[in-house]
């Protein structure tokens, strides 16, 4: 079994299936302490430094809450024009002075493997919060949870799970670790639903075929998406050379309710890692799907505090 206490949190790759499993498992027992009808000292007077040299709103937050229900004290950077990064000072030194003051830290950076780079100065646990376009395992481990959490509905699980993957697939970490994750159950389908540009990068897509799974890449969305779970994406614009690129991709692969009910099945369950673009141009994922019982997105978002907790817990060797 893995050795969660003192580890850092970089990419899903470091996981097989028993620690996925503890991940989930004690992310559930977090329920009763999110929902406050229990409280929890454990980490009372740790601090999580929060640095997020990106934009974020559920990463963040929920890191924060999460620490903050655990009994911790969060501190955070937001933004390199607020951090002395922009003066020249390296990630390794950086890491060597923050992972001074405190328990834990968790970092968002533009740049692909930055967190694993501060992660080798640092002497506390650090937590990916999202790498540019490389991997975002946090989101990865929720999006399971949720799977996991959905399909329990219907009597399923993790294996057999039919799984389409919508949008920006290039870009979009998100998708890249679950993924990955993905390739560890059995019987895995994903189909893989994007502009031919904007396709699942090669190794990503190995890691399900060399395990054995069933992956279709197209770029049609009739007749692809009767699966158990759609999970679209968003262009993920600040990856683009200029907006007028990312343009060129926006609304070609639009989830509203006329398409869910043509090509989904009666139970397909909806996700999106969020933020969802909600401009009108955009045309990603429609607004008419709110009142749809299978929409997940929500409960997706919500479920990252959990997951969040359980890594605070394990990384940092405590039980509520
Ligand atoms: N899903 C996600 O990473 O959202 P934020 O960018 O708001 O943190």
């Amino acid at each position: 079994m893995m050795k969660f206490q003192g580890s850092h949190i970089l990419s899903v790759s470091q996981f097989d299936r028993d620690a996925i499993a503890r991940i989930l498992d004690v992310s559930a027992q977090m329920v009763p302490y999110a929902s406050r009808q229990k409280r929890c000292h454990v980490l009372d007077g740790a601090i999580l430094n929060n640095l997020f040299f990106e934009p974020s709103t559920r990463t963040r937050v929920s890191f924060g809450t999460a620490f903050n229900l655990l009994g911790g004290f969060v501190r955070e950077t937001v933004g390199e024009e607020n951090s002395s990064l922009s003066k020249g000072e390296s990630l390794f030194d950086t890491a060597q002075v923050i992972s001074g003051y405190s328990d834990v830290i968790a970092m968002r950076h533009p740049k692909m493997h930055s967190v694993a780079e501060f992660a080798e100065g640092s002497s506390v646990p650090v937590i990916n919060g999202g790498d540019g376009a490389n991997e975002h395992p946090t989101q990865a481990l929720l999006d399971l949870f949720t799977i996991q959490s959905e399909m329990s509905r219907f009597g399923k699980g993790l294996d057999n799970l039919d799984i389409v993957l919508m949008g920006d697939l290039k870009h979009g970490r998100t998708v890249h670790s679950l993924s990955k994750l993905l390739s560890l159950y059995k019987n895995v389908k994903v189909t893989m639903v994007s502009p031919t540009a904007l396709q699942m990068p090669d190794s990503v897509v190995s890691t399900l075929t060399d395990a054995g799974h069933q992956v279709v890449i197209t770029d049609q969305l009739a007749g692809n998406i009767a699966c158990d779970v759609i999970y679209q994406t968003r262009i993920q614009q600040e990856r683009f050379a200029s907006r007028d690129e990312a343009d060129l991709y926006r609304g070609h692969f639009s989830l509203n309710k006329q398409v869910y009910q043509q090509y989904c099945k009666e139970n397909t369950v909806i996700m999106h890692p969020l933020p969802r673009d909600s401009r009108p141009e955009a045309n990603e994922l429609d607004t008419d799907l709110n009142d749809l019982a299978n929409l997940a997105i929500f409960r997706q978002a919500q479920n990252g505090v959990l997951v969040r907790m359980a890594l605070f817990a394990l990384t940092l060797g405590v039980t509520p």
